[in-house]
């Protein structure tokens, strides 16, 4: 294992005391490329960064390559690469600088940080943007940046920090693309995320975090058989008083697992039976529907069937 989590816990003391990790406990293979998937304020981060040794855990112990974070910091972050939330590229630099930087800071010499700094540029399709300064990149190009000069000392390991957020769709898939590609260089990868098409799409392996707690963790085929063929169905209503006679009437269906009220409505988590649809929707038209949507087993029915809510909410 290269990255093992074991009873991890961090509490934040303050006036609102606050407990961001709640006993984790978390392998990682090497070569593998796992991913954290959960909702805002889940504890990502914060696992994120106690394993990139950027905060110090309450409890329990990270070991990276088997080298202990806490223990030994300096020689855990040689082992370690990291992009963070939120864009921490030097904003004074070119883009070449902030690799070539990078290089130094990790003892490269003054030859080899230039050689490894332009052979990045190249993998990464930013050579010609070498001399620009952050402010003029895209958000796509300025994540590819800060990718490579995460690697560019060549770690073991390389954390993401909800690498997509803030993507336009392309952007995201481009990033996929360069993420996939280090797995081919032997980089594990782990990653965080709140989408949970990203999380599906790219990730061996999903742990699926929420309040600090791992609910449950395995391959996204997996998870989503344990759902068995279940749906989910959204349905809007004219009428938002009778959302309570609507809930009592869909709770006694054969087939329907769990009914909960929404925004614009109530949502239902169904067993793939026969002929339950039309039922659904007889019922529903007697109670003023609007629109009605379907949508089949993802990671987001994972999610939903273990919290009754949704990643977004
Ligand atoms: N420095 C801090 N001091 C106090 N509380 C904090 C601090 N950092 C995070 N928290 C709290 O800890 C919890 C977990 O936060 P964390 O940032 O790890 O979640 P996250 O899963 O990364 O969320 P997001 O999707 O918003 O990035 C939240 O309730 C947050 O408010
Ligand atoms: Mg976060």
């Amino acid at each position: 294992m290269i990255v093992e989590l074991s009873g991890l816990r961090k509490v934040y003391e303050g006036k609102l005391r606050v407990v961001a990790v709640d006993g984790i406990d978390l392998n990682v293979e090497a070569g593998e490329l796992f991913g954290l998937l959960g909702p805002n304020g889940a504890g990502k981060t914060t696992t994120i960064s106690i394993c990139t040794t950027r905060a110090l855990p309450t409890a329990g112990r990270v070991l990276i390559a088997g080298v202990d974070v806490v223990a030994h910091p300096a020689m855990a972050r040689c082992s370690i690469g990291v992009v963070p939330q939120y864009n921490t590229l030097d904003r004074s630099c070119t883009i070449f600088e902030n690799i070539n930087f990078h290089c130094l800071y990790f003892g490269f010499s003054r030859g080899e940080a230039r050689e490894r700094t332009n052979e990045l540029l190249q993998q990464f399709h930013l050579s010609e943007r070498a001399g620009a300064y952050p402010a003029q990149l895209s958000g796509g190009l300025a994540q590819r940046v800060q990718i490579a000069r995460a690697i560019a000392h060549r770690p073991k390991v390389l954390f993401l920090d909800e690498p997509s957020a803030g993507l336009d769709p392309q952007s995201r898939i481009a990033m996929w693309d360069a993420v996939r590609a280090l797995r081919q260089e032997g980089i594990t990868v782990v990653l965080t995320t709140h989408y949970m098409e990203e999380a599906d799409e790219l990730c061996d392996r999903v742990a699926i975090i929420d309040h600090g707690r791992i609910l449950v963790q395995d391959t996204p085929a997996a998870l989503k058989a344990s759902v068995g063929g279940q749906k989910l169905y959204e349905l809007d209503l004219v009428d938002r008083e009778r959302i309570p006679g609507i809930i009592a009437k869909f709770s006694g269906l054969r087939g329907i697992v769990t009914v909960e009220e929404i925004p614009k409505g109530v949502r239902i988590l169904a067993d793939g039976v026969d002929g339950l649809l039309s039922e659904v929707v007889a019922v529903a038209n007697a109670y003023g529907l609007r629109d009605l949507s379907i949508t089949e087993t993802s990671l987001e029915t994972v999610f939903i069937r273990l919290t009754g809510r949704d990643l977004r909410e």
